[in-house]
């Protein structure tokens, strides 16, 4: 006889709790009453009876106990009149019945005509009712829905173990009736999972057993589902009501599942029952379902199995089936579901049907429920991938969050560093509030395993980033190169030239051809310039760069650019007892003769012109290859005499171009004569 039991067979996860919370004060030898019987099942009922937990039928009755409120949950009204009796409170209503008590109080606060369909008299839906104010439509079938006047703003929601089935077609029906219609389905997957299970289970049995009470609404309904489908099904609260006949039947499949309010121990009766028949049954080929040298105590094991599996410290997978406002209730497997509360999520946005991860924090947190944590299993796997980079030696991102004593607190990925205010940066940091908000690169220099806790650094960071940076500068540079450069700084001696990542020096004399006081003469700091590589001391880290070897050289076409006769432009640069230097361009000067300065004798060069001056000067020789040019003034105030002459019509007198032709021979002979420029 193979027996299969419903995976989700027994207490829910609401009941559960309660019955837990109300052992557990027994147990410590308290006395309670409990308002309404806690759980639809006689057993569970006289059992608590019997340790000094007493149902109660009104707040009156309960006055000045220790009272416990069921998972179904009651009115604001009836909390008040606990409280008036001076009641000490304990209230499990299931989580699930406390989000719809919420969304009945909203719906209404919201002015929205508010539908709950569900059993009139059932305590939920009659607690539901008195958290909307009284204001709600109870309906339970379409038709009634269809009845409804027309509703402009409405909203529905259902008793929790409401069949999912007749959900749909009411609420197909108010569609029809509502111009708004917010539909909140409430109904407790529990309840779906276990008539689901129930059907398919019902479906490939030749019998099923039905565990639970006979007042349970969930359990009347679970045993409707299956006798709907396998005509041989009985429903049962003890193993003893079991027909003999039932039990001997040894040749059938055997289904069984129990209601919600069943609880483990009637279940595990009912089990070893079954369990004992079929030991006595004669081996049959279809007894597989129950290994054959399974004994008694592994099959209970087996049984025992499905109700607690896990472990603190194991990492889950479950599916989220309500959201709170202060907890989550997730499904991990099974008939095992449990809490997370809202300090323990990391996903704000959670919506039910997501598939989370969460740790087992408490197999049983004392109400017993298992307490999970998503948190927990975010902060460790961040921590596990920090501490992979960390061991790579590899740079993690973090965000500045706050300024603290000392430094700033920075988050890594999830976990908390401190950045020490040396360590933000390599140069002096004025205000560590400048990095709140801003995104960091950062290098882990200290791990505090058991605080979960890191100290990171930017500067290293940055002065890892910047050797990187010179060591691929200098592996780039050869000597003779040319290169683009950014002028960064000016000194008396030159400019200091980054020369990506590293900088170069461009010594003041190298800078132009022509004669420089300054550096900023020729560049200016932020000047994107092209310079020569000259010198590479990679010992000292010294880099010599020119910057006037790749401008041209003045003496290479002066002759081209300064043809002889030819009137130009200088300025008087330096003078000296035999004549006048003056500056065509920078590093081309030409000299004037102490002759050629003016068109008058003069006794010294001053007394014609001084350093500053700009001048116009005639060309009279170049020689590119002693870098020497003859120039002179007289001459070209001559020329220019002429053309004025000549432009107004009048002819130079033979006699005077004469004389002018043998001073110039003169000149000339006088420049040779003098010393080098
Ligand atoms: Fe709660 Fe669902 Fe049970 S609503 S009491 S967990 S059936």
């Amino acid at each position: 006889m193979p027996l299969e039991i419903a995976p989700h067979a027994g207490f829910c996860m609401g009941v559960r709790r309660a019955v837990k919370a109300a052992e557990a004060i027994a147990e410590e030898g308290r006395r309670a009453c409990t308002l309404g019987e806690l759980i639809h099942n006689p057993q569970v009922v006289e059992d608590l009876r019997a340790r000094g937990i007493v149902p109660v039928a009104a707040p009156e009755e309960a006055a000045g106990q220790l009272t416990l409120i069921r998972s179904h949950g009651v009115t604001p009204e009836t909390l008040e009149a606990l409280r008036r009796q001076g009641c000490e409170i304990l209230d499990l209503t299931c989580p699930f019945v406390g989000r719809l008590h919420q969304i009945a109080a909203e719906a209404v606060a919201a002015g929205r005509t508010l539908i709950v369909v569900g059993e009139r008299e059932h305590p939920e839906v009659i607690g539901t009712v008195g958290w909307a104010q009284g204001k709600a439509i109870v309906i339970a079938s379409a038709e009634e829905a269809e009845r409804l006047p027309w509703m402009a703003r409405a909203t529905v929601c259902a008793q929790t173990t409401f069949p999912p089935d007749r959900w749909e077609a009411i609420v197909a029906a108010l569609r029809r009736r509502s111009g708004e219609l917010e539909e909140r389905c409430t109904i407790c997957s529990a309840t779906e999972e276990r008539q689901r299970e129930a059907r398919d289970i019902a479906a490939r049995s030749d019998a099923m057993i039905v565990v639970g009470g006979r007042h349970s609404a969930n359990t009347r309904k679970l045993y409707e589902t299956c006798r709907a489908i396998c005509p041989k099904t009985i429903l049962v609260e003890r193993a003893a009501e079991i027909p003999p006949a039932f039990a001997n039947n040894s040749s059938e499949r055997i289904g069984m599942t129990a209601g919600a309010s069943t609880p483990d121990g009637a279940l595990k009766e009912v089990v070893t029952i079954m369990t004992d028949i079929e030991n006595k049954t004669p081996e049959t080929p279809e007894t597989q379902a129950i290994p054959e040298e399974a004994g008694e105590n592994d099959f209970m094991k087996e049984v025992e199995s499905t109700l607690v599996r896990f472990r603190p410290g194991q990492t889950v997978v479950g599916k989220v089936i309500s959201v709170g406002a202060d907890e989550v209730i997730v499904n991990i497997g099974g008939k095992s579901d449990g809490l997370i509360r809202v300090a323990d999520l990391s996903q704000k946005d959670v919506k039910e049907g997501d598939e989370i991860e969460v740790e087992v924090v408490k197999v049983n947190d004392g109400e017993g429920n298992v307490r999970l944590s998503q948190r927990n299993v975010v902060n460790r796997k961040a921590w596990e991938a920090l501490m992979a980079k960390y061991n790579a030696g590899e740079y993690v991102e973090g965000v500045g969050k706050e300024a603290v004593k000392g430094g700033l607190l920075a988050d890594v990925g999830g976990v908390r560093a401190f950045v020490p205010a040396s360590h933000l940066s390599n140069g002096y940091v004025n205000k560590i509030d400048d990095f709140v908000g801003k995104d960091l690169k950062l290098k882990i220099i200290e791990v505090d395993e058991k605080k979960k806790r890191v100290v990171a650094s930017r500067r290293e960071v940055i002065r890892e980033e910047n050797e990187a940076k010179k060591a691929a500068a200098w592996e780039r540079l050869e000597e003779g190169a040319v290169i683009h450069g950014i002028v960064r700084r000016l000194t008396d001696f030159g400019a200091f030239v980054d020369v990506g990542g590293v900088d170069g020096l461009v010594h003041i004399t190298d800078l132009s051809w022509g004669r420089v006081k300054a550096a900023s003469d020729v560049v200016k700091p932020g000047q994107e310039i092209d310079v020569k590589v000259l010198n590479l001391d990679r010992e000292r880290g010294r880099i010599q760069l020119g910057y006037k070897q790749l401008q041209p050289k003045p003496w290479d076409n002066a002759d081209e650019k300064y043809p002889e006769g030819a009137i130009v432009e200088g300025k008087v640069v330096r003078i000296t007892t035999f004549g006048a230097f003056v500056e065509l361009e920078p590093g081309l000067d030409g000299l004037v003769h102490i002759t050629q300065v003016s068109p008058n004798r003069v006794a010294k060069v001053e007394d014609a012109v001084n350093v500053g001056d700009i001048v116009h000067v005639k060309v009279l020789h170049v020689d590119t290859e002693a870098k020497r040019i003859s120039l002179s003034i007289r001459q070209a105030l001559e020329d220019e005499a002429m053309d004025d002459l000549e432009a107004e019509g009048l002819d130079l007198p033979q006699e005077a171009a004469e004389a002018a032709e043998a001073v110039e021979t003169v000149a000339e002979a006088v420049e040779e004569a003098a010393p080098e420029a």
